[in-house]
């Protein structure tokens, strides 16, 4: 007979933490977030670590450059996206790893005979102000001028008007040279009062740039995530097909932290890439792999030697694997199970294996209760796609903005690796949608606000680390009723288009 499992596959939104004793040492500012990112044996240190307990999706529409480099600038890590050619995706590694902390690849590229209708659609697009114009309209092209909103008065001009008519010209711009500290930087942005400093090559190509808010923000952010040589940290996905190809590749780009990117990890697939990695790297190549839902898929990618697990099938705010297939986990039940089984297997050999929860998180709240239901970090896509940073495009409808969030398992992304099962692989129907979410600005402050609402409810929890939440947090099941008495209710929430007379 088929097994059953006795507990009822549960979602994060039915559980609530119970408040622990805060005493007077326990507040915000003293609550660490750091978490490891890959195994270690008891009494040793994790060879890596993240500062949040937050990474991005292995997504096109999430993880990309820009969102690699904000997010290490926050403490977190981003797995740049798998299914690209192995080429642009090892060149999306090198190129965080080349933009030092506080210098930024310039994302939104114009070229002298591109339009102000061009500039217009690309600051829609980006929501950057700042655009680099070069010769070949690419990132690294020789930098011939700069555009900024003060070169431009969109009402009085014709929008065929060429860049090269109103840039800035390379002539009359300051820059910077390639090599320069970030200290020298903010001297000249300083001395001449710019309000960005593009970084050139002897050759006038362009390097990066360097914001003056970004030097700000970057000497206000202890917890950076950086390598050995102050190069951010970036993670990559890989499959279970071209990993020969891509490793190398990925390896060379400088890659930190590889993911097998799967929608179900419990397959003789995920051991022979791990293994093929461990053959060729030994442990020096760091690998995730998954996912999984239960303790025997935990057990299984442990055995394969698996750097971190992570779990979940079926609950990411754009996936349809469930109506699809009918496979999957609530993923509050799943990660509880994999957690379980991941202190089963420490108690036993000594060696901890940090479980992430991916997808399904919709509120922030929900992220401590990933970490209280034994998760050492979370997996997020909506989340980071609202963002500025991330490489989807910014649309506007009905005047709101939004950002386009399409699942890898869509007929969009056509990510057929996520979903192979083996054999002669072709995708012959979708597990994921093309969807909008609603624009949410810069991820400095959203992530910001996220990490004061779990340092604030850890306090309430009496938790100073990750680790103390997972032992002591006290989780209570809600029911129905409660969720209602959880928002606001029995009241008329006041409207500000609402004219409310005093009488
Ligand atoms: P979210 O944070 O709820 O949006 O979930 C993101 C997670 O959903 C990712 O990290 C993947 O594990 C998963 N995912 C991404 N694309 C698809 C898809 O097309 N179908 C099913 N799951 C997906």
């Amino acid at each position: 007979m088929a097994k059953f499992f006795k507990e009822p596959s549960r979602t994060f939104s039915e559980y609530l933490l119970v408040p622990g004793y805060t005493g007077p040492d326990c507040t915000p500012d003293r609550v660490s977030l750091k978490t490891p990112l890959v195994k270690f044996r008891k009494g040793e240190e994790p060879a890596l670590s993240l500062n949040i307990p937050m990474v991005s999706a292995v997504m096109q529409s999430v993880s990309g450059e820009e969102m690699a480099c904000a997010l290490a600038r926050e403490g977190g890590v981003s797995f740049i996206f798998g299914s690209q050619p192995i080429e642009s995706q090892a060149e999306m590694v090198r190129n965080v790893k080349s933009s030092k902390a506080g210098f930024v690849g310039s994302d939104s590229n114009l070229s002298p005979e591109s339009t102000l209708a061009d500039v217009l659609n690309l600051r829609e697009r980006t929501g950057h102000s700042t655009m680099a114009v070069t010769d070949t309209g690419k990132r690294d092209g020789k930098l011939v001028g700069l555009i900024t909103s003060r070169d431009f008065r969109e009402s009085r001009m014709d929008k065929n008007t060429k860049v090269k008519e109103f840039m800035t010209p390379y002539e009359k711009l300051i820059v910077g040279m390639d090599g320069i500290s970030l200290s020298e930087a903010n001297d000249i942005i300083w001395d001449h009062k710019l309000n960005q400093l593009p970084i050139v090559d002897e050759e006038q190509h362009l390097k990066s740039i360097v914001f003056r808010k970004d030097y700000d923000s970057h000497k206000e952010n202890p917890n950076e995530l950086l390598d050995d040589n102050k190069r951010y940290v970036v993670g990559a996905g890989i499959n279970t097909r071209d990993y020969a190809e891509r490793v190398p590749a990925l390896v060379e780009a400088g890659v930190d932290i590889l993911v097998i990117d799967s929608s179900e990890g419990y397959s003789c697939w995920q051991a022979e890439t791990i293994q093929w990695i461990r053959k060729h790297y030994g442990d020096t190549v760091k690998v995730g792999a998954g996912n999984v839902v239960d303790g025997d898929g935990f057990r299984f990618l442990a055995e394969a030697g698996a750097d971190f697990v992570k779990v979940g099938i079926g609950g990411g705010s754009i996936c349809i694997t469930r109506e699809q297939k009918g496979i999957g986990r609530g993923q509050a039940t799943a990660t509880l199970d994999v957690a379980q089984a991941r202190d089963e297997y420490y108690r036993n050999t000594g060696v901890y294996i940090p479980v992430c929860s991916d997808g399904g998180i919709v509120h922030d709240y929900h992220i401590t209760l990933a970490l209280a239901f034994g998760a050492d970090f979370v997996m997020l896509g909506r989340y980071f796609a609202r963002f500025k940073e991330a490489p989807n495009k910014r649309v506007s409808i009905n005047g709101n903005y939004m950002k386009e969030y399409w699942g890898e398992g869509s007929a969009r992304a056509r990510n057929w690796q996520r979903y192979d099962v083996g054999g002669e692989n072709k995708m012959s129907f979708v597990e994921g949608v093309d969807s909008y979410v609603p624009y949410a600005g810069s991820l400095r402050d959203n992530v910001g606000l996220t990490i004061s609402k779990i340092k604030h409810t850890m306090c309430n929890c009496g938790c100073l680390t990750i680790e103390e939440l997972q032992r002591d947090a006290k989780v209570t099941l809600v029911s129905s009723t409660s969720i209602v008495e959880g928002g606001a209710h029995d009241v008329v929430v006041r409207d500000e288009n609402i004219d409310a007379k005093v009488q």
